[in-house]
């Protein structure tokens, strides 16, 4: 296994887009911090140009997101000093990569991949597909490669990408004649996919339904009690319906105690059970996770350039390092 010191190499990020929400937190952000905390050698990209390939007419929405990004990682306690944050455009070896690997990835294999499809028809794009937004999971793949992690830890989404990223990795080590490339391997999340307040399948900042982590008190307090429950329970007495009911999916997802949930679910079934009620248990699960993130974000102090600006350094060695020995496995001239 590829490793730096030992310690196994870990590589993930996320689209600047906006601030991030409680679906990332409860996905994959609690992962990193464990995987931290568990001494593994962690990458944390700031995927600012897979962003600009659906948000090219857009860049503002990035650019203001970016800080956003940051002060969120900061603020859950992703750590510098062990984590390496750092911004995908401040490494442009992965830009390189990513032109060598197109090379060996066909268009068809492009247009297959099932998360890029659905993407596609979410866009809108139809037939006016930016080419630099098809082969952005030939960019995944270099984002991946560049570091040699070994562990991707993702949701159920972005599970095609890291099999086209095993795929370059094997073929690159093929033409090389030797392992340059270890081959990554994904780590799911527990809990893959929150749901919007509104009951949408998925929260998400564009579709204004998520509670993001930099959400004050009272703006979680609000958007709790808006949440989608059960249409048809209509008084306390009702029987109400869990499956589907929004609270309850915050509840398993973020309240400890798990046997409360059982039983607020139990009561809620057999009526008796006010949504008020439920809420306000989970305004409470809610805050003794937020609290903490609010008083680190209030205690960083920190220039986030600065931040981005070290961590990127650091992740270009790397991915400097990693681009010599792909141009030397692909034998390409060099000078
Ligand atoms: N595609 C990921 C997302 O939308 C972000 C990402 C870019 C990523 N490069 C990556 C994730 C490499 C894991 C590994 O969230």
């Amino acid at each position: 296994m590829s490793t730096i010191n030992n310690a196994p190499i870990v590589l993930t990020g996320d689209r600047p887009t906006g601030p991030l929400h409680l679906g990332h937190y409860a996905g994959s952000l609690q992962q990193r911090l464990r995987l931290q905390d568990e001494g593994y050698r962690c990458f944390v990209m700031i995927a600012d140009m897979q962003a600009y390939t659906d948000n090219a007419d857009n860049t503002a929405k990035i650019r203001n997101a970016i800080p956003q990004v940051v002060s969120d990682y900061l603020a859950i306690g992703l750590d510098p000093s062990r984590t390496t944050i750092f911004l995908q455009s401040a490494v442009p070896e992965l830009a390189e990569l990513t032109m060598l690997y197109m090379n060996f990835i066909t268009v068809s294999r492009l247009e297959r991949n099932p998360t890029i499809r659905d993407e596609l028809k979410m866009r809108e794009f139809e037939r006016d597909i930016p080419s630099g937004f098809l082969c952005y999971p030939v960019s995944q793949a270099a984002d991946i490669t560049a570091f040699k992690a070994t562990c991707v830890p993702v949701g159920d989404d972005q599970l095609p990408m890291i099999e086209l990223a095993q795929e370059v990795a094997r073929k690159i080590n093929r033409a090389g004649g030797r392992e340059i490339l270890p081959t990554p391997k994904s780590l799911l999340s527990k809990v893959t996919r929150l749901p919007g307040i509104d009951g949408k399948a998925k929260a998400s900042k564009s579709l204004g339904n998520a509670i993001f982590l930099s959400d004050s008190q009272k703006e979680v307090k609000d958007k709790v009690m808006a949440m989608y429950t059960d249409p048809n329970h209509i008084r306390v007495s009702d029987p109400g319906q869990v499956e589907g009911n929004v609270v309850f999916s915050y509840l398993d997802a973020f309240e400890n105690d798990q046997e409360k949930v059982e039983d607020l679910k139990r009561r809620y079934r057999g009526g008796g059970l006010g949504d008020v009620t439920i809420k306000k248990e989970l305004i409470s699960s809610l805050e003794r996770v937020m609290m903490p993130i609010r008083d680190q974000r209030a205690a960083n102090d920190v220039d986030y350039k600065d931040i981005i600006r070290q961590g990127s350094k650091v992740a270009r060695e790397a991915a400097v390092q990693t681009l010599a020995e792909v141009k030397d496995a692909l034998g390409v001239f060099s000078i």
